[in-house]
C-alpha cells in the first residue's frame, strides 16, 4: 500500500496526521504493549491463571469389563473396572487432581422404565464410592443424580402415560438417590436432570437424614446439546427415542439460565453448574454476574472429542488449545471445570 517512499516516511513520522487523529485517546505515552514485553511481566499482570485446583476429572465405571476399555469417540478416555478406576484416581492425585465425578455404565438387565437400580445401595456407584473413600479418603467425590443411566428408555426421569417425563415423581426418586449416594461416600450430589424444584427436595431429604454437610452442585443451566453425543456412547445409554428438550434448556436462551440459577440458589444449592462450557461462555459469565455461589462448568464429551480428533490429525496443537479453552472458562467466571482433559492438563502445568 505504501510503496512510495515519500508516503511511507510521512506515515512513520506522523506528519501526515491531523492533530486530532494522532492521539486517539489519553496521553501519548500510553503503550499497552509494555505489559506484554516478556513472560515475567505478562505473568505478573495476567488477570486469570488456570491452576490444578480448577480441574475436576469425570470418570466412567463399568463392572462388566476387565481393566479398561477405550471409548471409541473419546480417544484417551476409558470405561474402567474398579481396580483400573482406583489406579486412575491414584495417578490423578499424584498430579494434583483430587475431585472426581463418577458416571456408571449400568448393565442392560438392570435397567427398567423407572430406573429403580438408582436406589439400590449395592449398585455400581454406591459400591464404587465406598471403595474410593476407603482407599483415598482425601478425594472429593461428585455423584451425578439423574436416572438416564438406569432407565430402559434413556430419559433422565420416569415417564407418565403420555411419555412426558414426570417432574414430581422423578424428583422423589432423585431425593432418595441422593441419600443412597451420600451415605455411600459422595461429598457432592449433582442433580443433572433439570427437573423443577429438585434442589429443594434433595436438600430437605439430606438434612432430614442428618447429611447436613453434603453439598449440592446443581446443574442450573444444562442445555439440550449435541455436544453430549460421545458421552451417550460412553455410557452405552443412548436415548431409545425422542430428545431431552422438555427439560434440558434451549440453546437459544441465556436469560432463562439466570432464572434457573436464581431458583437453585433459593432452593439451597451450594454450587451451580453450566453445561456445556465452550459454546456457553456467555452463560457462565452472565450467571456468575447474577449469583454469589461458585460456578462450575462442564466441558463435555463433544468438546473433548472435537479437540482430540483435530489433534490426532495434527491439525491443532492439543496442549495450547486445551490450556486456552480451559483458561477462557475461568475467565468467563467459573471456579472449576469438569474436563476429560483434566489429567493431561495437570501433566502440562
Ligand atoms: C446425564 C448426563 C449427560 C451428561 C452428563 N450427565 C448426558 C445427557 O444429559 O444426555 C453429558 C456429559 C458429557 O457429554 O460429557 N444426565
Amino acid at each position: 500500500m505504501y510503496n512510495c517512499p515519500d508516503e511511507l516516511s510521512k506515515v512513520l513520522s506522523g506528519s501526515n496526521m491531523h492533530n486530532n487523529q494522532k492521539f486517539l485517546s489519553g496521553f501519548d505515552g500510553i503503550r499497552p504493549r509494555r505489559l506484554r514485553l516478556n513472560t515475567t511481566i505478562r505473568n505478573l499482570c495476567s488477570e486469570n491463571t488456570l491452576q490444578k485446583k480448577h480441574l475436576i476429572s469425570p470418570l466412567f465405571i463399568q463392572d462388566s469389563v476387565k481393566g479398561k476399555i477405550e471409548i471409541n469417540s473419546m480417544p484417551g478416555c476409558f470405561r474402567h473396572d474398579i481396580d483400573s478406576l482406583l489406579r486412575e484416581i491414584e495417578e490423578s492425585m499424584h498430579l494434583g487432581i483430587n475431585i472426581f465425578a463418577l458416571f456408571p455404565v449400568i448393565k442392560n438387565e438392570l435397567k427398567c422404565p423407572n430406573g429403580t437400580e438408582a436406589l439400590n445401595q449395592d449398585s455400581l456407584i454406591p459400591q464404587t464410592l465406598q471403595k474410593i473413600k476407603e482407599k483415598f479418603p482425601g478425594t472429593v467425590l461428585i455423584a451425578d443424580l439423574a436416572l438416564d443411566p438406569y432407565t430402559s428408555h434413556g430419559q433422565d426421569g420416569v415417564l407418565d402415560e403420555n411419555n412426558y417425563v414426570d417432574n414430581d415423581r422423578t424428583v422423589k426418586i432423585l431425593s432418595e438417590m441422593a441419600i443412597v449416594h451420600a451415605q455411600a461416600g459422595a461429598d457432592i450430589l449433582a442433580p443433572s436432570d433439570m427437573m423443577d424444584r429438585r434442589v429443594q427436595a434433595i436438600r430437605k431429604n439430606l438434612d432430614q437424614n442428618n447429611l447436613i454437610n453434603k453439598l449440592i452442585l446443581s446443574y442450573s443451566a444444562k442445555y439440550a446439546s449435541a455436544f453430549y453425543g460421545p458421552f451417550r456412547d460412553a455410557l452405552i445409554s443412548g436415548l431409545k427415542s425422542g430428545d431431552k428438550k422438555t427439560y434440558q434448556m434451549d440453546f437459544s436462551n441465556s436469560k432463562e439460565a439466570i432464572k434457573e440459577a436464581k431458583l437453585d440458589e433459593e432452593e439451597g444449592a451450594d454450587m451451580l453448574m453450566v453445561k456445556p462450557a465452550l459454546s456457553y461462555l456467555d452463560v457462565i459469565y452472565q450467571v456468575s454476574q447474577n449469583t454469589k455461589l461458585p460456578i462450575l462448568a462442564y466441558s463435555v464429551s463433544g468438546e473433548y472429542s472435537m479437540i482430540k480428533a483435530a489433534a490426532l490429525n495434527g491439525w491443532l496443537d492439543e496442549k495450547q488449545i486445551v490450556l486456552e479453552i480451559l483458561t477462557s472458562v475461568i475467565r468467563a467466571g467459573a471456579s472449576g471445570i469438569l474436563t476429560y482433559h483434566a489429567k493431561q492438563a495437570a501433566q502440562w502445568f
